[in-house]
């Protein structure tokens, strides 16, 4: 136990261990509530969680601003507007999770909604109408002309473009198909014509709120049309047979996201109807935090966050699961990431071989993690290694934004690598301690309600899977110096 704790942080101790075991499993919550309802994402921080610790948060210090700086799908900033907190920052390196958070935490009022449910969608059903018979003429063309076997990677999943070509000027259709590569492993003739559709009148939709969440809605529909398999994070295609049942009709998909989402959207504004917060939704890079200028230096009252468990690769694959509709909405990421790469550019994407540097992180724990590992395979030992000395930047950057006084809440899941246990939460607090922050105090959860899988392939072997969390620890720290 710290013993330079204020009476502030013992009081805050006192309230959280006064709570029961259960308490943050929330069990029977509806974690799809108002925006959170849109759109998935992997490993989502569930509402209940944030909501609860801003809300205990307050009772013990004063909250105007807050950052979650590693936002994903903007379940944080949410409930901070929700708490109406004034100024609320979230950063994040995929721009999916950016478009997301985005719209997830804008306000649409009824006369956008209005515009959408009538003006859009009467447009839509009118290209439809007109397009119909060239959708099927293309579908036509490629399994009864073409006799291609849309189930194969050869001909139609891999050479789309060539099929889509021919067809262009076989029936002198001036239509502009999608470009981007395999695009027929993923999707049928249908669905592509039928998305592109979809994409056209979006676009024709200048408002670019409404656009945006047009554009979300989108791709919560590209994931449902596609042949990748629901329930599933990394990009897994369905089997032949359940291609070819699909008679999913892509348009009706869309029509029932978009309803159910213009409803979550109401349901936000009405729960927002006294809450006055200034967002910040902002694309970059924890590990240069600091950079970021329009988050101020020694501003932020409280951080609340859930990084990545490990690297992408072996854990969630945040790049993959966007990849489609990061491809479909044409979101542009930087010079040097492209959307292939996007996992190797998140936290521990690439092997760091330097072991002689393990100590400078001033982790015993991590050391002696470390070393168990690297003598059963020294290379998982690099990647394990160049994840903690990602998070390692990002504590420095975070706690330099941060205000003294501030408090930091981690939520955390121990994975397990190659048999050892990796304990983040105590990495964490002892990583931490040469940037001025003082461990306050550590619990945990049941993951119950979260959706991602609790198994993985920790042994980098395909098939074998190895049961790595059923807990999440949540590990709060306080800025106590600069
Ligand atoms: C566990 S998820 C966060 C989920 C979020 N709490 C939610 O409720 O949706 C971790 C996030 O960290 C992001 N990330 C990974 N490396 C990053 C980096 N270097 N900079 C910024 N974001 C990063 C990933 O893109 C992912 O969205």
């Amino acid at each position: 136990m710290n013993n330079s704790l204020t009476e502030q942080d013992k009081d805050l101790i006192s309230e959280f261990s006064s709570l029961s075991d259960n308490y943050w499993d929330f069990k029977n919550e509806d974690t799809r509530c108002y925006t959170h309802g849109i759109h998935g994402y992997p490993a989502v921080m569930v509402a209940p969680i944030s909501r609860n610790l801003i809300r205990i948060a307050k009772k013990h210090q004063e909250v105007n601003s807050i950052l979650d700086p590693f936002m994903g799908s903007g379940s944080v900033l949410i409930e901070s507007q929700v708490a109406n907190i004034n100024n609320i920052y979230g950063v994040d390196l995929n721009p999916l999770a950016k478009l997301l958070s985005k719209v997830r935490t804008t306000k649409l009022s009824e006369k956008q909604l209005y515009q959408i449910e009538n003006n859009f969608i009467k447009k839509l059903n009118n290209e439809f109408d007109k397009y119909n018979d060239k959708i099927n003429n293309f579908d036509h063309f490629i399994v009864d002309e073409k006799k291609l076997d849309i189930t194969e990677k050869k001909g139609w999943g891999y050479e789309t473009e060539l099929y889509f070509q021919e067809y262009k000027q076989k029936y002198c259709d001036d239509f502009i198909f999608p470009t981007f590569k395999n695009i027929g492993f993923w999707f049928t003739p249908k669905t592509i014509y039928s998305l592109q559709i979809i994409k056209n009148v979006i676009k024709m939709f200048k408002q670019k709120d409404i656009r945006d969440f047009l554009l979300i809605t989108f791709s919560e529909t590209i994931r449902k049309v596609s042949n990748t398999k629901n329930g599933e994070f990394k990009l897994v295609r369905i089997s032949k047979e359940q291609i070819l049942k699909n008679t999913t009709n892509t348009k009706n998909e869309f029509l029932t996201i978009l309803e159910k989402n213009i409803s979550k959207m109401r349901e936000f504004v009405k729960i927002l109807e006294s809450s006055n917060s200034n967002v910040k939704i902002i694309s970059g890079d924890t590990r240069n935090i600091k950079s970021i200028k329009s988050i101020p230096d020694n501003s932020i009252d409280l951080v609340i966050t859930s990084p990545p468990y490990g690297d992408s690769q072996t854990t969630v694959a945040y790049g993959q699961y966007s990849r489609l509709s990061l491809q479909w909405l044409d979101l542009e990421i930087s010079d040097d990431i492209d959307i292939k790469t996007l996992d190797k550019s998140l936290l521990g994407g690439i092997p760091y071989k330097d072991k002689t540097q393990w100590s400078f992180l001033e982790s015993k724990t991590l050391v002696n993690s470390l070393t168990k590992i690297a003598n059963v395979d020294p290379f998982r030992a690099d990647d394990v290694f160049s994840f903690y000395i990602d998070l390692d930047k990002c504590i420095y950057g975070i706690t330099k934004k941060m205000k003294i006084g501030g408090y930091q809440y981690w939520v955390v899941g121990n994975r397990t690598v190659k048999g050892e246990n990796l304990r983040t939460d105590k990495i964490i607090t002892e990583m931490a301690e040469k940037y001025g922050l003082n461990y306050i105090y550590t619990f945990g959860r049941n993951i119950i309600n979260k959706s991602m899988p609790s198994l993985n392939s920790p042994t980098n072997e395909t098939g074998k899977r190895v049961a790595t969390m059923t807990k999440e620890i949540i590990v709060v720290l306080k800025k106590v110096e600069n």
